[in-house]
């Protein structure tokens, strides 16, 4: 089948299953050109919790997938690439958050979602890259335990008042880049701006223009007059940018900041899971009752 065809496919099975298809901005063009909704971890798990039709499915990674699961327990969430995961999710386990918590009684826990459903059910309350700084800032406590990614911790230590005690986690994509990178970057594009995620390192951010999630990018690059933007994130991002602001210009920071799982999901793998309705991601009821509390808690504030 070409891609017209597949295409085409998809959309009639889309209607006949009821389904819709969610796409995290880092994965692949020709997945982000099948999707109804494209956007970052909040939205995407928003919108997984508020649509109406009977299967949605996930192009994205595993966590996000199993977020979806918990939002919408009653619906049918499909992973199109059951082995599409986040290396930074696996760095913490629910036994290790517990053994760690335990050594820092009266802290709560904030995890980010780039977590599996077992830790977000040993948390007080989830974030994400967008609205970490919010959520730390609405707890009591003057301390606060942060799992698992370290650079978004001392993002949030920045701005915030508290004191922040992370776990040692961290996105190996993100990580890759590093303060040369961004002295490169000005050198060979002058005229740019330079937007950095929060999950690169705290170096990479203060030489950089601004700090945004891949959502906060998305309507940073409608709103700029800038016509020149590197990016300090997973490559990808350029394409939906691109695509939304001709006339602008969105150049990685580094080709080789790539997430290999986020690009394992194809258009075909889209189409085999909406044909054979695989694969299904679900949570067991008493991990994803304890983790929707950490995620309801979060999209509250
Ligand atoms: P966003 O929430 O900014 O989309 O980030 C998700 C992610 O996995 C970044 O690596
Ligand atoms: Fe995980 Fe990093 Fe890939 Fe995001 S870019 S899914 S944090 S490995």
């Amino acid at each position: 089948m070409n891609r017209t065809e597949m295409m085409e496919r998809i959309a009639l099975l889309k209607k006949e299953r009821n389904a819709v298809i969610l796409a995290h901005n880092y994965q692949p063009g020709e997945v982000q050109d099948a999707a109804d909704i494209l956007g970052d971890s909040l939205e995407l798990s928003r919108k997984a919790a508020a649509t109406e039709a009977s299967v949605i499915v996930f192009c994205g990674v595993h966590f996000m997938a199993e977020t979806a699961a918990i939002l919408a327990p009653r619906k049918y969430v499909l992973l199109p690439e059951p082995g599409a995961g986040c290396p930074m999710s696996d760095m913490i386990t629910a036994d290790q958050l517990r053994t760690w918590k335990a050594r820092y009684p009266g802290r709560p826990v904030v995890c980010y979602v780039n977590t599996s459903a077992e830790v977000k059910a040993e948390s007080d309350v989830c974030c994400t890259s967008s609205n970490a700084v919010r959520v730390v800032e609405s707890l009591k406590e003057a301390e606060v335990l942060f799992v698992p990614d370290k650079n978004l911790a001392a993002f949030i230590a920045r701005t915030s008042r508290k004191k922040i005690i992370p776990w040692d986690g961290y996105c190996f994509v993100h990580h890759l880049i590093y303060a040369d990178d961004v002295h490169r970057a000005r050198r060979e594009h002058p005229e740019a701006e330079i937007w950095a995620h929060p999950e690169c390192r705290p170096q990479v951010i203060d030489l950089s223009d601004k700090a945004l999630s891949t959502g906060q990018m998305v309507a940073e690059a409608r709103a700029t007059t800038r016509r020149e933007v590197v990016l300090a994130t997973e490559a990808g991002m350029t394409y939906r940018l691109a695509k939304e602001n001709p006339g602008k210009s969105f150049i990685p920071i580094k080709a080789a900041a790539l997430c290999v799982n986020m690009k394992k999901t194809t258009l075909a793998k889209v189409l085999s899971a909406l044909e054979n309705l695989e694969t299904r991601i679900t949570v067991p009821d008493e991990i994803a009752d304890r983790a929707r509390t950490a995620i309801e808690k979060m999209i509250r504030i």
